[in-house]
């Protein structure tokens, strides 16, 4: 009988909960112990664990957030924080890590296992979709389909008042629930994060919409390096344009929610895969979507960002867009 135990680290996402809920029950069946670390990196350096039980996992998967809670640990990434997260994790007697969170949090998990040998494995959670080495990330579906609701909603009033929005959404650096909102809501025109702003192209799109009538615009923004990029945008469509606009900011709106189907279904796949992987563990990995299929791949190829562009969508968005 072996010892596992789990953390979500970083931002939280929608479908976190069916995650946990899947690893502690596949490893239970097998015979095994498992405990959960209380608010990520931070709970693993103070020792917070819980010991978990098919029962305690349950009523969870339809909730958001993670029941385990979740924080971004800054001390984890000094070692001497790292040798007391390792202690508690030999005086629990655990023999292996996952670790549910973003490529920071799986730099974390590789430090880990670089500094102890100590097993982890990754599982993919955040809304942005934005690791390297796997096509999907939990939470996202659930994000996109809260932003664009939110948009359809706002595109009732823009309608209304022949009015042009901003909306922006979450995507530090990464612009895949940008593209996917703008694409699914209909916008008329998507400003990615950590890119020269058109502001050219931004007019035109209003400019062509009124040539056929069209009552209002939607813009999508991704937030880039700081929340509230798109007031800057407003302004200068004001001052060099003479366009008047409203700013919508969804925030963290974007973070919360019941989990959808699709990432109810990903997230207990990746659980269960997290699980078994353990079970014949050699090194580290990372449990993938990649070409429709849950798979596992090497954690050290996982440890970067990817900014979810994606030029075919974008060509989409231009075109029917006019
Ligand atoms: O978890 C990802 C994310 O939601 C990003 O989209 C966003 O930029 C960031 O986290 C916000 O982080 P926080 O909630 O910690 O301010």
């Amino acid at each position: 009988m072996s010892t596992y135990a789990i953390l979500t680290s970083g931002g939280d996402s929608p479908g976190m909960n069916c995650a946990i809920r899947a690893f502690t029950r596949t490893l239970i069946y097998s015979g095994h112990n498992v405990f959960g670390v209380k608010k990520g990196y931070q709970g693993l350096i103070s020792g917070d664990f819980i010991q978990l039980s098919a029962s305690s996992v349950g009523n969870i998967l339809q909730r958001g957030g993670t029941f385990l809670q979740s924080s971004r640990s800054e001390e984890f990434k000094e070692k001497k924080f790292r040798e007391i997260a390792y202690e508690k994790l030999k005086e629990h007697k655990i023999d292996g890590l996952a670790v549910v969170g973003g490529d920071g949090s799986f730099k974390g998990a590789y430090a880990l296992w670089e500094d102890f040998n100590f097993p982890v494995v990754g599982i993919p959670g955040t809304i942005d979709n934005d690791i390297s080495g796997t096509d999907y990330t939990i939470g996202h579906d659930t994000a996109v389909q809260t932003a664009v609701d939110a948009v359809d909603k706002i595109r009732d009033t823009a309608f209304s008042h022949d009015r042009v929005f901003l909306i922006e959404v979450m995507g530090r650096r990464s612009s895949s629930i940008a593209i996917k909102t703008a694409l699914c809501s209909g916008a008329e025109n998507v400003v990615l994060p950590n890119k020269d702003i058109d502001y050219e192209d931004l007019v035109q799109s209003i400019k062509r919409g009124e040539q056929r009538g069209k009552k209002g615009s939607i813009f999508i923004v991704a937030e880039g390096a700081t929340e509230g990029r798109s007031y800057n945008i407003q302004k200068v469509l004001s001052s060099k344009y003479g366009i008047s606009s409203r700013v919508c900011i969804l925030g963290h709106i974007q973070r919360g929610g019941s989990p959808s189907p699709h990432d109810r279904l990903i997230a207990t796949e990746m659980g269960f895969l997290a699980a078994e992987t353990f079970l014949k563990f050699d090194e580290p990995k990372v449990i993938r979507l990649k070409n429709g299929k849950i798979s596992t791949a090497l954690l050290s190829q996982c440890l970067t960002n990817d900014d979810g562009i994606d030029i075919e969508h974008i060509e989409v968005i231009k075109k029917i867009s006019i």
